[in-house]
């Protein structure tokens, strides 16, 4: 079956889409732009004023559509790199993030290895589209798996991911440790014990274990909440004895970081291991924050120097954060699959093979983290610092808020923890010169705590970067002498060139020189030209792109001795990239003399260098230097996926343009990617035009949205929602043969558990028949479950417009009566469109446009593949209050581009000829082949029920035998879920062909 359109909201918002179209395409970064990074300074604009970010600001919130609690900057995460965070404005704000995106990075934005990833095509398969990992086998997975388990306690042999990050780590880390919890007595084990101060995420079994009880008490349930034990193990054993019956499982953190930087002692950890092993209660340890190497080594238990055999080993560890997804190591197997980003997980993957460079902060941080302790007695107390994490204390928590109210005038980034905490966290992108200029920013906070003067704002880092009186120009014969002059004076004898190789460099490529206008003299110079040029050069000599005729190699940059300061390098620097990029290069390269060309190498990282390798025996001697490229093109498209005759219909929600849609080559992506942020906190300019987009078309019913990471985290965010306006809320109600999630507990407890593990469901959430498929059924069983338990205990109705895993169609009169019956208790109706968002279903952008006008839900939900995911909701439930219903990512740049390409290229596909042949095809050949099946789903998500499982399943297989992948529903149920551009004459032939060839072969007796 196929939806009918409405067609009168079409008409004008499609107009309106097309306006906002184009004006976002010309404001949108170009992936071809020269982008200059940030290397040297803060800046801080007059007045701290913001125009662009302010303007960006609004169009975000504009009518309300996203709650008011972004900071104040609009980071360019493509001008952004290592701690210099840089906002969108022509004078742009540009912060120290001491808390390197409140632990989320290895390297600071722009992380140079995953720069050069993304240009020697690690991302191929990942970057333009996300692939579906519960179908396919996936090469990034499967590396990050292997490189986990080398690095975790042996004991811990299982590794799973899971897409949103910490929260959902933890939930899943919860769901397997139950399996394994000791048998029941006296009821079901529902509790786990946790640690006063401890942190675990916002999701509903997370926030239950998580201390802090202002965030925590609105949301718990009833039979459900934690066990709260001080870090005291008399005080854990007591509890186990009177309450070990009701626990499932213990959580910890070994260094509790939102409580404060709260540093567990050893022998507490390890006698809580103990304890947990003679219970047989698993032990879930949490490393989301500190795990790779925050506190040094890789986790934080073995920093403590355990983990090396079984005894000393917890049962489950936890990672995020800079994981860049949720990671779950355990001794027991995930009974599930899990859907993941897998350009996420191969960023996390690139900041595991990089961790290690972040050793040297310890060192570094120490003298001058026991300096504060010193400069400020009785103010500052309680100095640690473990690898890239510092913290201290003051004396209470009115001093804490005077320390972070000044942190933009100050110039730096940090985070309160705890109720008299300071943390800091520190990335491999820091060096000397920054760490003291953060330092003596600290200093000044310190200073002014009781300064009523220390929030006016006072502009740094106006200065132009380059002195006006300094022009660049070709180099003349004239110039010569003093070029030779400043070469010799600037360099030992081994690294000086000769005047017969530059004059070479000018004669084929380029020869520019700086000069003062005032006083007519040569300031520096720069040479360089084609590769090829060079190639007797070592670095160059190796370089794969030689041959190729697309790089440009820079010869030489120097600056005389008295002219350095003047921004004279920059202007060289400048000069060279624009010239290479004019004379049509694709990439720059060149070495730097490692630490005697910090200056230089800055200069070119702010270009977007990134290190090729490091060339050892260099200058005729033992010198090291770091051959480097600049790239001036994004990188490289996909190739074309070899023709292995696969017919995909598994990925289309995953990939609804295929693996590689040709218009994401239009999209800037390399900031995005190599400068995961945290969008809780920032939004960028990318995820200001997709909410602006997704306002025009936010559902009926709705005004209002919040991110989340994942599907589940959608569930997770509306019943937190929910239950604000309802706080008598303690059930949700799904349908039979429902799919909202496998990860979270309340996804879990939601969807219908057939052909999942064991004990999927957590809560018991009560779970009524379709009304597809028995309506009387369903206004029955929501009415004797109302009598039952009273409407205000019911957090609302959550209903899938197509049923992911079952077909169920919401669609006419049925659903009206469903309306109809969620009116009569006042029940919140959660209409959930992932497998019918999308223009997919044929309606128009979603699933409930086609349904009639008395169906207006309280809340959309939507989740587009990759990881992000939306809460539409309407005035009613709409909470406004900041930082209520946030996590740590709140979706993913780069998967809220995809996203949003994705609509606007679905808005103008006309579906309907590939909806007509597709339903031909299941009406009039496949149903006819299958005697007994049901088919299901709409528009281009169909499904189709078998008598069996059995056979179910032998079509499946047979299916892949042919080539033709298709998705899994139900046990008994197939899923055809091609991609939104699937043609007519696809469907026609060779799908038919092989689906029916499929059918006959399953069919017929072996
Ligand atoms: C120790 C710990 N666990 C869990 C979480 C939740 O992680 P996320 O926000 O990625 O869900 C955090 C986040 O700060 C954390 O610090």
């Amino acid at each position: 079956m196929s939806i009918e359109p409405d067609s009168s909201r079409d008409l004008d918002l499609n107009g309106q889409l097309d306006v906002l179209e184009a004006r976002q395409r010309s404001e949108a970064p170009r992936p071809r732009a020269i982008f200059e990074r940030e290397t040297r300074r803060v800046r801080i604009p007059p007045g701290g004023e913001l125009p662009e970010s302010a303007a960006l600001l609004e169009r975000f919130y504009g009518g309300d559509f996203t709650v008011r609690e972004k900071k104040p900057m609009v980071v360019d995460t493509r001008r952004s790199v290592g701690p210099y965070m840089v906002s969108i404005d022509a004078r742009p704000l540009t912060l120290l993030d001491a808390c390197s995106q409140i632990a989320t990075q290895t390297h600071g934005f722009y992380h140079p290895g995953i720069v050069k990833a993304l240009y020697t095509g690690r991302f191929e398969h990942c970057l333009w589209s996300n692939p579906d990992t519960t179908v396919h086998h996936v090469p990034e997975l499967a590396a990050y798996e292997e490189a986990l388990e080398r690095l975790a306690p042996p004991a811990l042999e299982h590794v799973s991911f899971v897409c949103a990050g910490g929260a959902e780590a933890n939930e899943k880390a919860l769901r397997i440790a139950r399996l394994h919890a000791p048998p029941p007595v006296n009821g079901p084990r529902r509790r786990v014990l946790a640690f006063r101060d401890g942190f675990h995420g916002r999701t509903l079994a997370t926030l239950a274990a998580t201390w802090n009880p202002a965030k925590r008490a609105p949301f718990e349930f009833a039979g459900y909440e934690a066990v709260f034990s001080s870090v005291d193990l008399a005080e854990v054993e007591r509890l186990l004895d009177e309450r070990g019956h009701e626990i499932y499982a213990i959580i910890v953190e070994p260094m509790q970081a939102e409580g404060g930087d709260v540093y567990l002692r050893r022998e507490f950890l390890l006698g809580l291991c103990k304890l947990a092993r003679a219970r047989k209660l698993p032990l879930v340890v949490d490393e989301v924050q500190t795990g790779f190497a925050t506190g040094g080594p890789f986790f934080w238990w073995t920093r403590l120097g355990l983990g090396g055999d079984e005894a000393t080993t917890p049962d489950i560890l936890t990672c995020a954060k800079k994981a860049c997804l949720g990671v779950v190591l355990s001794r027991w197997p995930d009974p599930e699959s899990n859907q993941v980003h897998v350009a996420s997980a191969l960023r996390g993957l690139i900041q595991l093979e990089t961790s290690r460079d972040q050793a040297f902060l310890e060192q570094l941080l120490r003298p001058r983290a026991e300096g504060l302790a010193a400069a400020f007695p009785g103010l500052v107390g309680d100095v640690r610092l473990a690898g890239t994490a510092l913290a201290f204390d003051l004396p209470d928590s009115a001093a804490q808020t005077a320390f972070i109210d000044q942190r933009y005038q100050r110039g730096l980034m940090t985070y309160p923890a705890g109720d008299r905490t300071i943390r800091f966290r520190f990335s491999a992108g820091w060096d000397e010169r920054v760490v003291d200029d953060l330092f003596k920013r600290i200093h000044e906070s310190l200073a002014r705590l009781s300064d009523k003067t220390a929030k006016d704002w006072v502009a740094e880092g106006q200065s132009a970067d380059s002195d006006p009186a300094v022009i660049v120009r070709p180099i003349e014969e004239r110039d010569w002498p003093k070029i030779m002059a400043i070469e010799n004076a600037s360099y030992e004898p081994a690294r000086r060139d000769s005047e017969a190789y530059l004059r070479r460099a000018a004669a084929t490529g380029l020869g520019l020189c700086a000069v003062d206008t005032g006083s007519g003299e040569i300031l520096g110079f720069c040479f360089g030209g084609p590769l090829e040029d060079f190639r007797g050069v070592s670095g160059a000599s190796q370089d794969e792109r030689l041959g190729l005729g697309d790089t440009f190699y820079s010869a030489d940059v120097t600056v005389a001795e008295a002219a350095r300061s003047r921004g004279v390098g920059r202007l060289l620097k400048r000069a060279q990239v624009q010239w290479a990029k004019v004379h049509g290069f694709s990439y720059i390269s060149g070495r730097n003399r490692v630490g005697t060309t910090d200056a230089m190498a800055a200069l070119n990282r702010s270009y977007g260098a990134f290190p090729v390798v490091r060339l050892t025996h260099q200058y005729e001697g033992n010198a090291l230097a770091d051959y480097y490229r600049i790239p001036l093109v994004p990188p490289p498209a996909p190739r074309a996926p070899a023709d292995e005759g696969i017919l995909d219909l598994a990925s289309g929600l995953q990939q609804p343009f295929g693996c590689a849609p040709a218009f994401m080559g239009g999209h800037e992506l390399v900031g995005p990617t190599a400068s995961k942020i945290n969008l809780s906190n920032y939004a960028t300019i990318d995820t200001v035009h997709y909410s602006e987009h997704l306002r025009l078309l936010a559902p009926r019913g709705t005004g209002h949205m919040y991110f989340t990471s994942s599907r589940d985290e959608t569930i997770d965010k509306a019943l937190r929602c929910l239950r604000l306006g309802r706080p008598q809320g303690q059930i949700a109600v799904g349908l039979e043969g429902g799919y909202l999630g496998h990860v979270t507990a309340a996804a879990r407890s939601l969807s219908d558990p057939a052909g999942f593990g064991d004990g999927l469901a957590l809560f018991d959430f009560p779970r009524l028949p379709h009304p597809d498929a028995d309506l009387p059924g369903f206004t029955a069983g929501l009415k004797h479950l109302v009598e039952k338990t009273g409407a205000d205990k019911i957090l609302g109705l959550f209903v899938e417009v197509v049923g992911e895993r079952s077909g169920r169609v919401l669609a006419g009169a049925t659903a009206s009566a469903l309306a109809a019956a969620c009116r009569e208790h006042d029940i919140p109706l959660v209409l959930v469109e992932a497998a019918s968002g999308c223009y997919r279903s044929g309606a128009g952008p979603w699933g409930v446009d086609a349904l009639p006008a008395d169906v207006v839900p309280d809340m959309v939900l939507w989740y587009p593949g990759g990881q992000i995911g939306h809460i539409f909701v309407g005035d009613r439930y709409y909470i406004k209050k900041p930082l209520v219903l946030i996590s740590t990512w709140d979706g993913d740049e780069l998967s809220a581009i995809r996203a949003h390409e994705h609509l606007r290229a679905a808005r103008r596909l006309d579906l309907g000829d590939s909806i007509a042949a597709l339903d031909a095809l299941l009406h009039n050949d496949v149903l006819p082949a299958c005697p007994g099946a049901r088919l299901g789903g709409a528009g281009l998500y169909r499904t189709i029920s078998f008598p069996t499982v059995a056979l179910a399943e032998a079509v499946d297989q047979a299916c892949l035998h042919r080539g033709l992948y298709l998705g899994n529903g139900l046990p008994d149920t197939l899923v055809f879920a091609p991609p939104l551009t699937i043609t007519p004459a696809t469907i026609t032939g060779d799908l038919r062909r092989r689906v029916l060839a499929a059918i006959d072969e399953a069919r017929s007796p072996a």
